[in-house]
Order: C-alpha cells, then sequence, then structure tokens
C-alpha cells in the first residue's frame, strides 16, 4: 500500500518510529556514555547503531520508490517549507550518523562488532595495553567530529520535529500525528 493524503502506509509508520525510538535512544546514550566514561555502552551503542543502519537504508529506498507523503494538513508555504527542509535534514542526518560511526571506529583501529560478530578486526597496540593502532588516525579523527557534531545537529532536528508534530496536533488540530500513529483522516 503506497501512502495517501488520508491515509499512511504501515510501512511509512512502522519505518518511522523503529527508527525514531532507535535514534532518540542512540543519541541519549551516546551523550551519555561520551560524558560519563563509561565504556561498557560503547559496544551496544555501536551494534545498535549498524543494526539500526539497515533499516534507515530501507527507507531511503521507501522514500525513493514511494515519494514523500502528501501533507495531511492545509499548511502555510513557510510551514510546508520549514517541515520539508527538517524532514530531509533528519533522513540525511541518519544516514551520517552510522557511517561517520563505523568510520571513526574502523579507521581509529577500534574494528567493528555487532554483538560480538566481527566484521571488522581491531588493530591493539601490543607496547600500550588498551590502545589501538588507527588505520587512519586523520581520517577517524575528522569522523569523529563529524560524528559529534551531527549529534548535537539531529538533537536540535527532533526538538523542531517534535515541537511542530504537538503544535499540528494541540493548536491547528488537525490529522497530521493521528495520521503517523497510523489513524485515517478526514
Ligand atoms: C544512527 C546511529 C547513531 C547515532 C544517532 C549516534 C549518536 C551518537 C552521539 C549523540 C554520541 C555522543 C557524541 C558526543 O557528545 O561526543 C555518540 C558517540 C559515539 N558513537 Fe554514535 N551514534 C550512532 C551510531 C554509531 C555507530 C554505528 C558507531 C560505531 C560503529 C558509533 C560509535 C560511537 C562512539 C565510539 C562514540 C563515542 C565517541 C567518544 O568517545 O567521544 N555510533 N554517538
Ligand atoms: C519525537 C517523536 C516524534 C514525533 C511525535 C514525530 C512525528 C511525526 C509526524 C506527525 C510526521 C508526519 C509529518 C507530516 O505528515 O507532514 C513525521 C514525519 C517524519 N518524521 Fe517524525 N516524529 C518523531 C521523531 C522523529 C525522529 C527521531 C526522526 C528521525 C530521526 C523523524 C523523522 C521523520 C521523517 C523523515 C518524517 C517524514 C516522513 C517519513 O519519511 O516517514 N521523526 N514525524
Amino acid at each position: 500500500m503506497k501512502d495517501s493524503k488520508e491515509k499512511l502506509s504501515g510501512t511509512t509508520i512502522a519505518l518511522h518510529w523503529i527508527i525514531a525510538l532507535s535514534i532518540i535512544s542512540l543519541v541519549t546514550v551516546g551523550v551519555y556514555m561520551t560524558n560519563t566514561n563509561t565504556y561498557a555502552l560503547y559496544p551496544l551503542h555501536k551494534s545498535i547503531g549498524m543494526l539500526i543502519f539497515v533499516v534507515i537504508l530501507a527507507r531511503v529506498v521507501w522514500r525513493i520508490s514511494n515519494g514523500w507523503p502528501e501533507s495531511a494538513a492545509d499548511h502555510k508555504t513557510w510551514e510546508k517549507k520549514l517541515a520539508k527542509f527538517i524532514h530531509w535534514f533528519l533522513i540525511i542526518a541518519t544516514v551520517m550518523l552510522p557511517i561517520s560511526g563505523m568510520l571513526m571506529s574502523g579507521l581509529g583501529g577500534h574494528g567493528l562488532h555487532i554483538f560480538g560478530l566481527e566484521l571488522l578486526a581491531s588493530t591493539p597496540n601490543l607496547d600500550e595495553p588498551g590502545k589501538m593502532i588507527p588505520i587512519n588516525g586523520p581520517m577517524a579523527g575528522i569522523a569523529h567530529e563529524m560524528h559529534e557534531l551531527g549529534g548535537k545537529a539531529i538533537f536540535a532536528a527532533i526538538l523542531l520535529h517534535l515541537a511542530g508534530a504537538l503544535k499540528h496536533h494541540f493548536i491547528d488540530k488537525d490529522g497530521t500525528l493521528r495520521r503517523m500513529l497510523g489513524a485515517r483522516i478526514k
């Protein structure tokens, strides 16, 4: 089933909420583990980030084949433009974050593992236990910066996106949020 003005497809709704909840959790865990140096959470953050990347790519394919859903409400032109910009931003950021994460870890010599399944071996420095030999230190550093910046940017975009969704629901009282929750509107 394709998206329509009255009802969104199950695919759009499932992909939206699976990705939304995962991204919100990954940003929260990412900031927490980094600020508190909780290294035990790193493998969990990386594994879920790599698994959700597959779902993110499926959503990109779905968006390309299905197009963007038509607005549920009669938005003003500036609202339409802002919403479109944020939606594009969110989709692009959800692709960039796992890629920068994988580049940072992989090129930094930490390897890539999904719940213990090794995709790329780590390269430990045998002279300095606990340290890694980077495959490409400067590139890993750039990827690290991108991941950190991307994390802050997506957090701001999610807040704006959430504010928009709540405005539609409580102030404009239109069906935008209800449609994303599966309801048929008008
Ligand atoms: C959509 C997926 C992801 C999101 C939303 C996300 C988000 C974040 C955020 C917000 C931080 C905290 C950054 C900071 O404040 O310094 C972080 C840290 C980190 N992320 Fe991700 N991440 C994702 C996927 C990944 C993946 C796939 C990997 C690696 C395979 C990864 C590896 C890391 C590492 C190693 C850190 C800690 C960096 C440090 O110690 O400074 N992330 N992530
Ligand atoms: C915080 C809770 C969230 C709520 C209440 C929410 C609500 C909504 C609603 C109501 C729409 C439909 C907008 C329309 O019809 O014009 C929508 C679309 C969208 N949302 Fe969210 N959202 C949330 C979190 C997220 C997150 C975390 C992301 C991505 C990281 C995201 C990405 C998108 C995208 C890309 C669209 C465009 C339609 C699509 O591709 O599925 N949302 N959201």
